[in-house]
Protein backbone atom coordinates (compact mmCIF):
# COMPACT_ATOMS: atom_id res chain seq x y z
CA UNK A 1 0.00 0.00 0.00
CA UNK A 2 1.55 3.42 -0.84
CA UNK A 3 2.34 5.82 2.28
CA UNK A 4 0.47 8.77 2.77
CA UNK A 5 1.86 12.28 2.14
CA UNK A 6 0.81 14.31 4.94
CA UNK A 7 -0.06 12.85 8.75
CA UNK A 8 -2.09 14.70 11.35
CA UNK A 9 -2.73 14.01 15.42
CA UNK A 10 -5.37 15.53 17.24
CA UNK A 11 -9.05 15.36 15.79
CA UNK A 12 -10.22 18.57 17.17
CA UNK A 13 -12.28 20.59 14.75
CA UNK A 14 -9.46 22.17 14.01
CA UNK A 15 -7.48 18.87 13.09
CA UNK A 16 -10.40 17.33 10.95
CA UNK A 17 -10.73 20.85 8.90
CA UNK A 18 -6.94 20.92 8.58
CA UNK A 19 -6.86 17.46 7.12
CA UNK A 20 -9.96 17.10 5.47
CA UNK A 21 -8.47 20.73 3.35
CA UNK A 22 -4.86 18.92 2.58
CA UNK A 23 -6.82 15.63 1.19
CA UNK A 24 -9.05 17.78 -1.06
CA UNK A 25 -6.31 19.45 -2.06
CA UNK A 26 -4.72 16.11 -3.25
CA UNK A 27 -2.33 15.06 -0.15
CA UNK A 28 -3.11 11.80 0.96
CA UNK A 29 -3.01 11.36 4.90
CA UNK A 30 -3.26 9.51 7.69
CA UNK A 31 -4.54 10.54 11.16
CA UNK A 32 -3.90 9.68 14.82
CA UNK A 33 -5.82 10.90 18.03
CA UNK A 34 -5.29 9.86 21.44
CA UNK A 35 -8.57 8.07 22.00
CA UNK A 36 -8.69 5.89 18.46
CA UNK A 37 -12.78 5.74 19.27
CA UNK A 38 -12.10 9.52 17.81
CA UNK A 39 -10.24 8.19 14.94
CA UNK A 40 -13.10 5.31 14.10
CA UNK A 41 -15.25 7.73 14.11
CA UNK A 42 -14.32 10.55 11.98
CA UNK A 43 -13.01 7.44 9.20
CA UNK A 44 -16.68 6.44 9.52
CA UNK A 45 -17.97 9.57 9.26
CA UNK A 46 -16.48 13.02 7.67
CA UNK A 47 -13.35 10.98 6.34
CA UNK A 48 -14.90 8.47 4.65
CA UNK A 49 -14.86 7.88 1.08
CA UNK A 50 -11.42 10.17 1.43
CA UNK A 51 -7.54 9.27 0.99
CA UNK A 52 -7.46 9.16 4.59
CA UNK A 53 -6.58 6.45 6.96
CA UNK A 54 -6.21 6.09 10.60
CA UNK A 55 -3.85 4.79 12.75
CA UNK A 56 -4.21 3.43 16.25
CA UNK A 57 -0.27 3.80 17.93
CA UNK A 58 2.02 6.27 16.94
CA UNK A 59 4.39 3.98 15.49
CA UNK A 60 1.57 2.57 12.76
CA UNK A 61 1.04 6.14 12.43
CA UNK A 62 4.54 6.73 11.44
CA UNK A 63 4.94 4.13 9.32
CA UNK A 64 2.33 4.97 7.56
CA UNK A 65 4.16 8.07 5.95
CA UNK A 66 6.34 8.98 3.10
CA UNK A 67 9.44 9.90 3.77
CA UNK A 68 10.55 12.68 4.69
CA UNK A 69 7.42 12.58 7.15
CA UNK A 70 5.39 15.95 7.75
CA UNK A 71 3.55 15.80 10.77
CA UNK A 72 1.03 18.11 11.87
CA UNK A 73 -0.18 18.46 15.56
CA UNK A 74 -3.12 19.89 16.37
CA UNK A 75 -3.31 19.72 20.20
CA UNK A 76 -3.54 21.42 23.22
CA UNK A 77 -0.56 24.42 23.70
CA UNK A 78 1.52 23.31 26.54
CA UNK A 79 3.01 20.30 27.74
CA UNK A 80 0.86 18.14 25.49
CA UNK A 81 3.12 18.96 22.46
CA UNK A 82 5.70 18.03 24.48
CA UNK A 83 4.82 14.84 25.66
CA UNK A 84 3.50 13.74 21.53
CA UNK A 85 6.93 15.24 21.15
CA UNK A 86 8.43 12.38 23.24
CA UNK A 87 6.20 9.40 22.48
CA UNK A 88 6.58 10.12 18.44
CA UNK A 89 10.30 10.89 18.52
CA UNK A 90 11.66 7.74 18.75
CA UNK A 91 10.09 6.27 15.68
CA UNK A 92 10.81 9.26 13.75
CA UNK A 93 13.83 9.50 10.99
CA UNK A 94 16.45 12.39 9.90
CA UNK A 95 14.41 14.83 7.93
CA UNK A 96 11.39 14.31 9.47
CA UNK A 97 9.41 17.23 10.13
CA UNK A 98 6.69 18.03 12.85
CA UNK A 99 4.50 21.08 12.98
CA UNK A 100 2.80 22.83 15.71
CA UNK A 101 -0.51 23.89 14.43
CA UNK A 102 -1.58 25.29 18.30
CA UNK A 103 -1.36 28.97 19.42
CA UNK A 104 1.85 27.83 21.15
CA UNK A 105 3.72 30.65 23.52
CA UNK A 106 7.09 31.26 21.11
CA UNK A 107 9.65 30.51 23.69
CA UNK A 108 8.36 27.26 23.70
CA UNK A 109 8.90 26.91 20.12
CA UNK A 110 12.31 28.25 20.14
CA UNK A 111 12.92 26.07 22.16
CA UNK A 112 11.60 23.11 20.33
CA UNK A 113 13.03 24.53 17.18
CA UNK A 114 16.39 23.84 18.44
CA UNK A 115 15.86 20.29 20.42
CA UNK A 116 14.15 19.06 17.54
CA UNK A 117 16.94 20.01 14.88
CA UNK A 118 19.58 18.74 17.04
CA UNK A 119 18.48 15.64 16.75
CA UNK A 120 18.10 16.08 13.36
CA UNK A 121 14.46 16.31 12.75
CA UNK A 122 12.62 19.57 11.48
CA UNK A 123 9.93 21.55 13.52
CA UNK A 124 7.70 24.31 12.44
CA UNK A 125 5.95 26.24 14.93
CA UNK A 126 3.08 27.42 12.86
CA UNK A 127 0.02 29.88 13.65
CA UNK A 128 -3.11 28.82 12.20
CA UNK A 129 -6.01 31.36 11.72
CA UNK A 130 -9.38 31.46 10.66
CA UNK A 131 -11.44 29.09 12.96
CA UNK A 132 -13.27 25.82 12.07
CA UNK A 133 -14.46 27.35 8.77
CA UNK A 134 -11.00 29.18 7.61
CA UNK A 135 -9.23 25.14 8.82
CA UNK A 136 -11.64 23.67 5.85
CA UNK A 137 -11.78 26.50 3.38
CA UNK A 138 -8.45 28.03 3.51
CA UNK A 139 -6.86 29.76 6.49
CA UNK A 140 -4.26 32.15 6.97
CA UNK A 141 -1.05 30.09 7.93
CA UNK A 142 2.18 31.76 9.69
CA UNK A 143 5.31 28.89 9.53
CA UNK A 144 8.49 29.84 11.38
CA UNK A 145 11.60 27.27 11.96
CA UNK A 146 14.07 27.09 9.49
CA UNK A 147 13.88 27.49 5.73
CA UNK A 148 14.77 24.13 4.95
CA UNK A 149 11.44 22.79 6.99
CA UNK A 150 9.26 25.02 5.80
CA UNK A 151 10.70 24.09 1.81
CA UNK A 152 9.58 20.99 2.74
CA UNK A 153 5.78 21.77 2.87
CA UNK A 154 5.39 25.10 1.15
CA UNK A 155 3.20 22.86 -1.92
CA UNK A 156 1.00 21.58 0.76
CA UNK A 157 0.62 24.86 2.66
CA UNK A 158 0.39 26.60 -0.55
CA UNK A 159 -2.48 24.64 -1.61
CA UNK A 160 -4.14 24.54 1.73
CA UNK A 161 -4.25 28.51 2.51
CA UNK A 162 -6.71 31.29 1.96
CA UNK A 163 -6.07 32.24 -1.60
CA UNK A 164 -6.02 36.04 -2.23
CA UNK A 165 -5.58 38.41 -5.56
CA UNK A 166 -1.71 38.01 -5.32
CA UNK A 167 -1.13 34.55 -3.66
CA UNK A 168 -1.38 32.32 -0.88
CA UNK A 169 -1.80 33.66 2.54
CA UNK A 170 1.10 31.54 3.35
CA UNK A 171 4.77 32.61 3.47
CA UNK A 172 7.74 31.71 5.22
CA UNK A 173 7.63 33.61 8.34
CA UNK A 174 11.32 33.53 9.68
CA UNK A 175 13.63 31.31 11.93
CA UNK A 176 12.43 29.60 15.26
CA UNK A 177 9.33 30.90 17.06
CA UNK A 178 8.64 33.59 14.92
CA UNK A 179 5.54 31.80 13.37
CA UNK A 180 3.90 31.52 16.53
CA UNK A 181 5.37 35.50 17.81
CA UNK A 182 3.39 36.69 14.32
CA UNK A 183 0.44 34.74 15.28
CA UNK A 184 0.44 36.21 18.95
CA UNK A 185 0.50 39.02 17.57
CA UNK A 186 -2.36 38.76 15.54
CA UNK A 187 -4.76 37.71 17.97
CA UNK A 188 -3.55 40.93 19.85
CA UNK A 189 -5.15 42.74 17.24
CA UNK A 190 -7.98 40.76 17.05
CA UNK A 191 -8.60 41.50 20.71
CA UNK A 192 -8.33 45.28 19.97
CA UNK A 193 -10.88 45.06 17.07
CA UNK A 194 -13.12 42.88 18.85
CA UNK A 195 -13.51 45.37 21.87
CA UNK A 196 -13.37 48.29 19.62
CA UNK A 197 -16.46 46.56 18.18
CA UNK A 198 -17.70 46.09 21.40
CA UNK A 199 -17.60 49.60 22.62
CA UNK A 200 -19.31 50.55 19.25
CA UNK A 201 -21.99 48.62 20.18
CA UNK A 202 -22.39 49.94 23.45
CA UNK A 203 -22.41 53.81 22.53
CA UNK A 204 -24.73 53.40 19.69
CA UNK A 205 -27.14 51.10 22.39
CA UNK A 206 -26.85 52.86 25.43
CA UNK A 207 -26.06 56.87 23.87
CA UNK A 208 -27.80 56.86 20.50
CA UNK A 209 -30.79 54.73 22.16
CA UNK A 210 -30.31 52.15 19.08
CA UNK A 211 -31.28 48.21 19.42
CA UNK A 212 -29.20 45.26 18.12
CA UNK A 213 -31.22 45.44 14.74
CA UNK A 214 -30.49 49.05 13.84
CA UNK A 215 -26.59 48.61 14.98
CA UNK A 216 -26.47 45.56 12.63
CA UNK A 217 -27.94 47.83 9.69
CA UNK A 218 -24.32 50.02 10.44
CA UNK A 219 -22.13 47.28 10.81
CA UNK A 220 -23.37 46.65 7.11
CA UNK A 221 -23.25 49.84 5.91
CA UNK A 222 -19.32 50.29 7.58
CA UNK A 223 -18.77 46.38 5.73
CA UNK A 224 -19.30 48.24 2.71
CA UNK A 225 -16.05 51.04 3.16
CA UNK A 226 -12.70 50.63 2.32
CA UNK A 227 -11.67 51.69 6.01
CA UNK A 228 -13.85 49.22 7.92
CA UNK A 229 -14.34 46.59 5.24
CA UNK A 230 -13.64 43.45 7.52
CA UNK A 231 -14.14 39.54 8.62
CA UNK A 232 -15.21 40.95 12.15
CA UNK A 233 -17.27 43.72 11.06
CA UNK A 234 -19.08 40.97 9.14
CA UNK A 235 -19.83 39.08 11.96
CA UNK A 236 -20.27 41.25 14.72
CA UNK A 237 -23.38 42.32 12.43
CA UNK A 238 -24.47 38.70 12.29
CA UNK A 239 -23.95 37.91 15.73
CA UNK A 240 -26.33 41.17 16.67
CA UNK A 241 -29.46 39.82 13.98
CA UNK A 242 -29.02 36.40 15.65
CA UNK A 243 -32.71 35.99 18.09
CA UNK A 244 -32.44 33.77 20.56
CA UNK A 245 -34.11 30.12 19.29
CA UNK A 246 -36.76 30.91 20.95
CA UNK A 247 -37.46 33.79 18.94
CA UNK A 248 -37.57 35.95 21.64
CA UNK A 249 -35.42 38.69 21.27
CA UNK A 250 -31.29 39.06 20.79
CA UNK A 251 -29.43 36.17 21.45
CA UNK A 252 -26.93 38.84 22.18
CA UNK A 253 -28.63 40.53 24.97
CA UNK A 254 -28.67 37.25 26.71
CA UNK A 255 -25.35 36.52 26.84
CA UNK A 256 -22.99 37.17 29.80
CA UNK A 257 -20.62 39.81 29.82
CA UNK A 258 -17.82 37.88 30.79
CA UNK A 259 -15.46 37.71 28.04
CA UNK A 260 -12.62 34.56 28.32
CA UNK A 261 -9.27 34.18 26.59
CA UNK A 262 -6.90 31.66 26.24
CA UNK A 263 -3.25 33.46 26.33
CA UNK A 264 -2.18 35.08 23.22
CA UNK A 265 -3.61 38.33 23.78
CA UNK A 266 -1.71 38.61 27.42
CA UNK A 267 1.22 37.16 25.75
CA UNK A 268 1.32 39.99 23.03
CA UNK A 269 1.19 42.57 25.80
CA UNK A 270 3.85 40.48 27.89
CA UNK A 271 5.78 41.01 24.74
CA UNK A 272 5.19 44.66 24.28
CA UNK A 273 6.41 45.53 27.66
CA UNK A 274 9.21 43.50 27.61
CA UNK A 275 10.50 44.77 24.16
CA UNK A 276 9.60 48.31 24.93
CA UNK A 277 7.12 48.60 22.27
CA UNK A 278 3.81 50.91 22.92
CA UNK A 279 0.19 48.54 22.35
CA UNK A 280 -2.43 50.70 24.38
CA UNK A 281 -5.16 49.97 22.54
CA UNK A 282 -4.15 46.33 22.35
CA UNK A 283 -3.48 46.63 26.62
CA UNK A 284 -7.17 48.25 26.94
CA UNK A 285 -8.96 45.41 24.80
CA UNK A 286 -6.43 42.67 26.84
CA UNK A 287 -8.06 44.78 30.41
CA UNK A 288 -11.54 45.21 29.18
CA UNK A 289 -11.72 41.67 29.34
CA UNK A 290 -10.37 40.95 32.70
CA UNK A 291 -12.30 44.08 34.30
CA UNK A 292 -15.98 42.01 32.62
CA UNK A 293 -14.41 39.30 34.32
CA UNK A 294 -15.28 40.70 37.73
CA UNK A 295 -18.82 40.46 37.01
CA UNK A 296 -20.21 40.25 40.61
CA UNK A 297 -17.92 43.23 42.13
CA UNK A 298 -19.22 45.19 39.49
CA UNK A 299 -22.78 44.65 40.05
CA UNK A 300 -21.70 45.69 43.67
CA UNK A 301 -19.77 48.65 42.56
CA UNK A 302 -22.60 49.95 40.48
CA UNK A 303 -24.98 50.41 43.53
CA UNK A 304 -22.05 52.52 45.22
CA UNK A 305 -19.90 54.57 42.45
CA UNK A 306 -21.78 57.12 40.40
CA UNK A 307 -20.63 57.85 37.11
CA UNK A 308 -20.96 61.73 35.97
CA UNK A 309 -23.77 63.79 37.31
CA UNK A 310 -25.07 65.49 34.11
CA UNK A 311 -25.98 68.87 36.12
CA UNK A 312 -22.06 69.39 36.83
CA UNK A 313 -20.86 68.99 33.05
CA UNK A 314 -19.60 71.85 31.76
CA UNK A 315 -20.73 71.00 28.16
CA UNK A 316 -23.86 69.54 27.34
CA UNK A 317 -22.75 67.43 24.25
CA UNK A 318 -23.99 64.07 25.61
CA UNK A 319 -24.85 62.79 22.24
CA UNK A 320 -23.04 61.13 19.03
CA UNK A 321 -23.65 60.64 16.05
CA UNK A 322 -22.91 57.30 14.04
CA UNK A 323 -20.54 58.88 11.64
CA UNK A 324 -18.24 59.59 14.99
CA UNK A 325 -18.56 56.87 16.21
CA UNK A 326 -17.38 55.13 12.85
CA UNK A 327 -14.30 57.60 12.99
CA UNK A 328 -13.36 56.10 16.19
CA UNK A 329 -13.69 52.58 15.06
CA UNK A 330 -11.65 53.09 12.13
CA UNK A 331 -8.91 55.31 14.24
CA UNK A 332 -8.70 52.60 16.80
CA UNK A 333 -8.72 49.50 14.08
CA UNK A 334 -5.96 51.52 12.62
CA UNK A 335 -4.09 51.88 15.87
CA UNK A 336 -4.33 47.94 16.87
CA UNK A 337 -2.57 47.27 13.43
CA UNK A 338 -0.09 50.09 14.06
CA UNK A 339 0.55 48.75 17.20
CA UNK A 340 0.77 45.06 16.40
CA UNK A 341 2.94 45.63 13.57
CA UNK A 342 5.24 47.77 15.37
CA UNK A 343 5.33 45.81 17.90
CA UNK A 344 6.63 42.62 15.31
CA UNK A 345 9.23 45.34 14.02
CA UNK A 346 10.62 45.88 17.32
CA UNK A 347 10.34 41.85 17.83
CA UNK A 348 12.11 41.25 14.65
CA UNK A 349 15.17 43.66 15.69
CA UNK A 350 15.65 42.15 18.84
CA UNK A 351 14.95 38.40 17.75
CA UNK A 352 16.78 38.84 14.84
CA UNK A 353 13.25 37.16 13.00
CA UNK A 354 14.04 39.45 9.87
CA UNK A 355 10.51 39.43 9.20
CA UNK A 356 8.97 40.86 5.80
CA UNK A 357 6.19 43.17 6.67
CA UNK A 358 4.67 43.58 3.33
CA UNK A 359 4.73 39.38 3.31
CA UNK A 360 2.57 39.85 6.92
CA UNK A 361 -0.11 42.41 5.86
CA UNK A 362 -0.07 39.83 2.91
CA UNK A 363 -0.65 36.25 4.56
CA UNK A 364 -3.43 38.14 6.94
CA UNK A 365 -5.52 39.54 3.84
CA UNK A 366 -7.16 36.04 3.45
CA UNK A 367 -8.44 33.42 5.45
CA UNK A 368 -7.63 34.77 8.94
CA UNK A 369 -9.49 36.77 11.90
CA UNK A 370 -8.30 39.82 11.44
CA UNK A 371 -8.72 40.17 7.66
CA UNK A 372 -9.63 43.38 6.23
CA UNK A 373 -9.32 45.92 3.20
CA UNK A 374 -7.13 47.81 5.61
CA UNK A 375 -4.65 45.26 5.13
CA UNK A 376 -4.04 45.97 1.69
CA UNK A 377 -3.21 49.60 2.72
CA UNK A 378 -0.66 48.45 5.28
CA UNK A 379 0.90 45.85 2.68
CA UNK A 380 1.25 49.12 0.63
CA UNK A 381 2.39 51.04 2.80
CA UNK A 382 4.83 48.93 4.08
CA UNK A 383 6.10 48.06 0.46
CA UNK A 384 6.46 51.82 -0.52
CA UNK A 385 8.74 52.14 2.99
CA UNK A 386 10.05 48.92 4.13
CA UNK A 387 11.71 51.51 6.62
CA UNK A 388 8.48 52.44 8.15
CA UNK A 389 8.95 52.78 11.77
CA UNK A 390 5.25 52.98 12.50
CA UNK A 391 1.90 52.89 9.74
CA UNK A 392 0.74 56.26 10.99
CA UNK A 393 3.71 57.89 9.38
CA UNK A 394 2.15 56.71 5.35
CA UNK A 395 0.80 59.11 4.06
CA UNK A 396 -2.59 57.40 3.79
CA UNK A 397 -2.68 56.35 7.63
CA UNK A 398 -1.98 59.68 8.48
CA UNK A 399 -4.46 61.28 6.64
CA UNK A 400 -7.15 59.02 8.15
CA UNK A 401 -5.77 60.26 11.43
CA UNK A 402 -6.10 64.02 10.80
CA UNK A 403 -9.56 63.75 9.31
CA UNK A 404 -10.91 61.82 12.33
CA UNK A 405 -9.38 62.69 15.12
CA UNK A 406 -11.82 64.58 15.84
CA UNK A 407 -14.92 62.43 15.22
CA UNK A 408 -12.96 60.20 18.10
CA UNK A 409 -12.28 62.92 20.67
CA UNK A 410 -15.98 64.07 20.32
CA UNK A 411 -16.78 60.15 20.95
CA UNK A 412 -14.56 59.69 24.03
CA UNK A 413 -15.64 63.01 25.47
CA UNK A 414 -19.50 62.03 24.93
CA UNK A 415 -18.62 58.39 26.46
CA UNK A 416 -16.70 60.23 29.24
CA UNK A 417 -19.77 62.67 29.80
CA UNK A 418 -22.34 59.48 29.96
CA UNK A 419 -19.91 57.57 31.91
CA UNK A 420 -19.63 55.24 29.35
CA UNK A 421 -16.23 53.42 29.26
CA UNK A 422 -14.68 53.30 26.33
CA UNK A 423 -11.18 51.77 27.23
CA UNK A 424 -9.91 51.14 23.52
CA UNK A 425 -11.03 54.70 22.01
CA UNK A 426 -9.61 56.24 24.84
CA UNK A 427 -6.65 54.68 24.97
CA UNK A 428 -6.37 55.21 21.31
CA UNK A 429 -7.09 59.31 21.27
CA UNK A 430 -4.30 59.60 24.08
CA UNK A 431 -1.59 56.76 21.91
CA UNK A 432 -2.56 59.50 18.76
CA UNK A 433 -2.18 62.83 20.94
CA UNK A 434 1.09 61.36 22.83
CA UNK A 435 2.51 60.50 19.40
CA UNK A 436 2.28 63.45 17.58
CA UNK A 437 2.96 65.39 20.59
CA UNK A 438 6.68 66.65 20.14
CA UNK A 439 7.34 67.72 23.28
CA UNK A 440 5.45 65.82 26.73
CA UNK A 441 5.76 66.40 29.95
CA UNK A 442 8.17 63.67 30.57
CA UNK A 443 10.61 66.16 31.47
CA UNK A 444 9.14 66.75 34.95
CA UNK A 445 9.19 62.90 35.36
CA UNK A 446 12.77 62.81 35.19
CA UNK A 447 12.97 66.07 37.32
CA UNK A 448 11.18 64.02 39.73
CA UNK A 449 13.22 60.97 39.46
CA UNK A 450 16.89 63.05 40.43
CA UNK A 451 15.18 64.75 42.71
CA UNK A 452 14.79 61.59 44.86
CA UNK A 453 16.43 59.14 43.46
CA UNK A 454 19.83 61.08 41.79
CA UNK A 455 18.54 59.28 38.84
CA UNK A 456 20.31 61.92 36.60
CA UNK A 457 18.90 63.45 32.94
CA UNK A 458 19.72 64.95 29.54
CA UNK A 459 19.01 68.41 28.35
CA UNK A 460 16.91 70.19 25.06
CA UNK A 461 19.77 72.31 25.07
CA UNK A 462 23.65 70.55 25.45
CA UNK A 463 24.93 67.41 25.13
CA UNK A 464 26.25 65.71 28.51
CA UNK A 465 24.54 63.44 31.60
CA UNK A 466 22.84 65.86 34.38
CA UNK A 467 21.91 65.50 37.88
CA UNK A 468 20.46 68.68 40.42
CA UNK A 469 20.83 69.47 43.79
CA UNK A 470 17.03 69.82 43.94
CA UNK A 471 16.87 69.78 47.66
CA UNK A 472 19.80 72.45 48.68
C1 LIG B 1 -7.78 32.56 15.03
C2 LIG B 1 -8.15 32.75 16.47
C3 LIG B 1 -8.03 31.49 17.24
C4 LIG B 1 -8.74 31.50 18.57
C5 LIG B 1 -8.28 32.58 19.49
C6 LIG B 1 -9.30 32.94 20.51
O1 LIG B 1 -6.93 33.30 14.60
O2 LIG B 1 -8.37 31.68 14.39
O3 LIG B 1 -7.29 33.71 17.04
O4 LIG B 1 -6.68 31.14 17.31
O5 LIG B 1 -10.08 31.60 18.35
O6 LIG B 1 -7.16 32.09 20.15
O7 LIG B 1 -8.62 33.54 21.55
P1 LIG B 1 -9.24 33.90 22.91
O8 LIG B 1 -9.98 32.68 23.41
O9 LIG B 1 -8.05 34.22 23.77
O10 LIG B 1 -10.14 35.04 22.64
Amino acid sequence: MSKAHFGLIGLGVMGENLVLNAESNGFSSVVYNRTYSKTAEFLDGRGLGKQITGASDLKDFVDKLERPRRILMMIKAGPAIDAVIDQISPYLQEGDLLIDGGNSEFRDTERRVLDLESRSFGFIGMGISGGAKGALEGPSMMPGGTKSSYLAIESLLSKMAAQVEDGPCVTYVGPGGSGHFVKTVHNGIEYGIEQILAEAYDLMKRICGMDCSQIADVMAQWNKTEELSSYLVEITEICLRKKDSDKEGDIVEKILDKAGQKGTGLWTVMSALELGASVPTIYAALNARVLSSMKEQRILAESILHGPSQKNLVSDNTSIDTASIMDAVVLSSIASYAQGMELLRIASNDYNYNLDMPSIAQIWKGGCIIRSRLLKRIQDAFNLNPELSNLLLDPWFSDQVNRRISGLAEVVAAAAENGVPVPCFSSTLDYLNSYRTGRLPQNLVQAMRDCFGSHTYQRVDKEGIFHTEWLS
